[in-house]
């Protein structure tokens, strides 16, 4: 998905605009396809395990990306951003839309004048039509998640089950 981001991104803006904040970073991978590029940027997650992933991910790039572990409700920046991204559905694992407003208003006020904001969430729409079981299988990991949508909570619920292969050999 970060290669397809940064192509887009590219396309669209040039390569003078370089600076990438994702929030909800999870392991970095989004980020090492723009520290690869020469970008400069920040990883922002509320989670002390996936950053530290992350920072495995980008030692190589960690004099240019910083990793911060910070709610994205909440977050201030010192210098404006040309791009933020946010992917994955991580915006989907915010408590609410009073949240999700919050995290759209420091955006607001952390990117620059031209900045693009690349974003997915799931919608109720969206998870009733994907609800049922689906499986994905490669030569390292095993996943199978379960979708459902509970209409009286309006909430979209997914359970994933994962398995390392390497573990059953
Ligand atoms: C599905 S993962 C997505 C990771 C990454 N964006 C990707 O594309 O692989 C969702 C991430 O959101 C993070 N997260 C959830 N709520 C958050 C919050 N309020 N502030 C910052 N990060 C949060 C989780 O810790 C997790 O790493």
């Amino acid at each position: 998905m970060g290669k397809g981001i940064l192509k887009y991104y590219e396309q669209s803006n040039g390569t003078n605009n370089n600076t990438i904040l994702d929030l909800c970073c999870g392991t970095g991978t989004l980020l090492l396809n723009f520290a690869e590029n020469s970008y400069q940027g920040m990883g922002i997650d509320i989670s002390a395990d996936m950053l530290a992933v992350a920072k495995e991910n980008l030692d190589e790039y960690r004099d240019k990306v910083k990793l911060v572990e910070r709610d994205v409700t909440e977050f201030e920046v010192t210098s404006k951003y040309d791009l933020f991204t946010s992917t994955a559905d991580a915006l989907n694992h915010l408590p609410d839309l009073n949240a999700l407003e919050s995290c759209f208003k420091c955006v607001k006020d952390a990117i620059t004048n031209e900045g693009l904001f690349i974003f997915d969430i799931n919608t109720p729409g969206g998870i009733t039509r994907g609800e049922g079981m689906a499986l994905f299988e490669n030569e390292s990991v095993f996943v199978l998640r379960n979708e459902s949508f509970e209409q009286l909570n309006n909430k979209g619920i997914s359970i994933v089950y994962g398995m390392l292969v390497s573990d059953l050999n």
